[in-house]
């Protein structure tokens, strides 16, 4: 990896494959951080990882419109591309793939990835057609830059978990690397939505990682069923003035349920404060 270069900055598909045909030709791997941008510290711990990992890092900035649904935050999406550029030069990033809608849609497409069971639950189902947008983009954000290795974040672990089965289930070439949820000082999720937060809600929103450290302790006690833990949780952050969607213990491999013989557990929850829709998730081993 080459450091204190500049952050070569592409917008077509073409230009970006002639950069990465020639780094191929001289034997070099490849290390790819997809983000829709709006970068914080806990993109950046992605981005750290995959230039420890390959000789070259591409970044894709792009907000896909397919990932969100109709009364979703999409046009009032953050976007900080300036900024964005300068953080990703500070780390020596090779090249910020950057394009705009139609280079990625040209046409009406009429082919989407869509995965079964492992997106159906949990954000599956409270943001209908979310993951096929994210799975169909992340699909062809492979094909374009074929990398050796991808970063994921294990903040947003059901996307984590459908992008390893899309990759296993389609023969992608690629190995996905994930990445440990990077927080704020107080335990709160690095997320471009905290931003949206009034202070009030700010202060508020570290519930969400207290409420899953106690759950944690109340599943490796193992003192009630897990639904019970999940009820009593629910109703807890809804006291506090949070709206969740889910607060689910699950089996870490497939996210099913899990029960009282599972070993590799995580608890998954979204809950929204105001308008903002937050998520997160802690992980054990009995
Ligand atoms: P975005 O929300 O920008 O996140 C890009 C990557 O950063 C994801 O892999 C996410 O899990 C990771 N990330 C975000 N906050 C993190 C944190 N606090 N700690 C560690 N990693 C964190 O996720 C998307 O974009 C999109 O769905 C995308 C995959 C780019 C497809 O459009």
């Amino acid at each position: 990896m080459t450091t204190g270069t500049k952050t070569t900055r592409i917008k077509e598909i073409a230009r970006l494959r002639a950069q990465v045909k020639q780094w191929r030709i001289a034997g070099e791997s490849i290390a790819f951080v997809p983000t829709m941008g709006n970068l914080h510290a806990g993109h950046l711990q992605l981005v750290s990882a995959a230039k420890a990992q390959a000789d070259r890092v591409i970044v894709s900035i792009f907000v896909n419109p397919t990932q969100f649904g109709e009364s979703e935050d999409f046009s009032s999406y953050p976007r900080t591309l300036d900024a964005d550029i300068e953080k990703l030069e500070s780390l020596a990033v090779d090249i910020a793939f950057v394009p705009i809608n139609e280079e990625i849609y040209p046409t009406r497409a009429m082919t989407e990835v869509s995965i079964s069971q492992i997106a159906d639950n949990y954000c599956g189902a409270a943001r209908p057609g979310h993951f096929n947008g994210v799975a169909t983009v992340v699909s062809k954000l492979f094909n374009i830059v074929q990398p050796d290795y991808a970063f994921f974040g294990e903040k947003d672990f059901q996307q984590l978990a459908v992008i390893r089965v899309m990759v296993a289930d389609l023969n992608t070439p690629v190995e996905i690397i994930s990445v440990p949820t990077f927080r704020e000082a107080d335990g709160l999720a690095m997320s471009s939505r905290n931003g949206r937060l009034t202070e009030q809600q700010r202060k508020q929103a570290v519930k969400l990682y207290q409420s899953l450290s106690l759950a944690k302790q109340a599943v490796l006690a193992k003192q009630c069923a897990y639904t019970e833990i999940e009820r009593q949780f629910i109703q807890l952050l809804t006291a506090q003035g949070f709206k969740p969607d889910y607060f689910s213990i699950c089996r870490r491999h497939d996210l099913q349920a899990a029960t009282l013989d599972d070993k590799h557990i995580i608890i998954l929850l979204a809950a929204r404060l105001g308008k903002t829709r937050l998520i997160d998730n802690i992980q054990l081993d009995i």
